[in-house]
């Protein structure tokens, strides 16, 4: 993972000695390369070397920086008093150190997503991506979330399937007002034939990221009575519609017959791990299985193994194991405690999954 070059210039230097101390000691210390100027001088001459700066952090102005630095990212300035408006480049220099970190990634993520995103190139076939993890709690909703939201902004059209037993829809949508889509479930047993033409009917969409759904209200029950073939049916006849690029599946940790169907029905799985010794295990184990249980000797070339929760390093005890890690996301230490919707969206988490979109856009899938 890349870290991010973040400078600070700051005549005061007892500020400067507390800053990199508290990055070097804190969960951020993976993600920031932190190099401090308390002199003009040798700020200066930094900034004519012309070295690519991610964030810059000034608590003076005494020092005018022209416009044609361009690169250095993000320019913010830390202010003594509290900013009457912070959307302002203007961040409080004397708050916790903690929260400051937070508005500086979150200003650096937001501005660069403010970027116009490309609009990427539809294939015209609808793909499926499972989200899936040998182990509970490994960041499969998360990641699905963020997956299905980077590929609408980036103006590809996708839908978002919770096969989850207990989904948690409503933690990522608004669903209030929503009427519920769970006749879908009455058509898929009982009236196949009609199935067709209510499909759509019954997806809501959501206000806040327009992301389509079914809002099914929860019941493990009523998830455990899909058979195999009923869910095969609803990926198909999602497929049919013609009308998405991608269709997110979210899985739970399990081998049931609705996840060995969404993982047969898919092109391509986003298998997570997270940073344990379990976690690998697991992985080795049941991914080896899989080929049997799907009667798909390459199903691992479907495949893309995710480290969630990754910080910076990998024990090399698990970097020893069989298990090839293909690609990273981050922690999040905002997540410790997730209380919120709103608390989701984190730019950093996303810029990561867009990474990562990207690459399975590259081999067609
Ligand atoms: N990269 C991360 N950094 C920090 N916390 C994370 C990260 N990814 C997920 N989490 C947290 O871990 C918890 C579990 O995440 P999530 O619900 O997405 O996992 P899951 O695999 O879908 O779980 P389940 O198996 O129950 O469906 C949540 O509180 C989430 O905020
Ligand atoms: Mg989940």
């Amino acid at each position: 993972m890349k870290k991010l070059r973040l400078v600070l210039f700051d005549p005061d230097m007892e500020y400067i000695e507390l800053f990199t101390n508290y990055i070097r000691s804190s969960e951020h210390a993976a993600r920031f390369d932190v190099k401090s100027f308390s002199q003009e001088g040798s700020f200066q001459q930094y900034i004519e070397n012309g070295e690519q700066t991610d964030i810059l952090l000034k608590a003076t102005n005494d020092f005018h920086l022209n416009e044609e630095h361009t690169h250095i990212e993000t320019t913010l300035h830390l202010v003594e008093e509290t900013p009457e408006n912070s959307t302002e480049k203007n961040l409080f220099k004397y708050q916790p150190l903690g929260q400051l970190i937070t508005q500086v990634i979150a200003f650096h993520y937001e501005r660069n997503g403010k970027k116009e995103k490309k609009k990427m190139q539809s294939s015209g076939e609808t793909s499926v991506i499972s989200v899936y993890s040998a182990s509970g709690g490994a960041g499969k909703t998360t990641t699905a979330f963020h997956l299905a939201n980077e590929m609408k902004q980036n103006g590809l059209e996708v839908f978002y399937l919770n096969l989850e037993l207990i989904n948690t829809n409503p933690f990522l949508f608004n669903v209030e007002d929503k009427s519920s889509s769970s006749p879908l479930l009455y058509y898929l047993k009982s009236n196949k034939d009609q199935l067709p033409s209510k499909l759509e009917d019954m997806i809501v969409v959501d206000d806040d990221t327009s992301i389509p759904f079914f809002y099914f209200l929860p019941s493990a029950e009523e998830m455990m009575d899909l058979n195999e073939q009923e869910i095969q049916l609803l990926i198909e006849q999602l497929v049919a519609l013609q009308t998405y690029d991608y269709i997110v599946i979210d899985l739970d940790s399990t081998i049931n017959s609705t996840v060995l169907t969404a993982l047969k029905k898919s092109d391509h799985v986003l298998w997570l791990l997270s940073n344990d010794m379990y976690s690998f295990y697991k992985t080795s184990y049941l991914l080896e299985e899989l080929h049997g249980f799907l009667n798909d000797g390459s199903f691992s070339d479907r495949v893309t193994l995710v480290l969630n929760r990754y910080t910076g390093a990998v024990d090399p005890k698990l970097a020893d194991t069989a298990v090839e890690i293909d690609s990273y996301l981050p922690y999040i230490p905002e997540w410790k405690q997730l209380v919120s919707k709103e608390q989701l969206n984190n730019p950093v988490f996303a810029e990561y999954v867009e990474k990562l979109m990207h690459t399975f856009q590259k081999v067609g899938v």
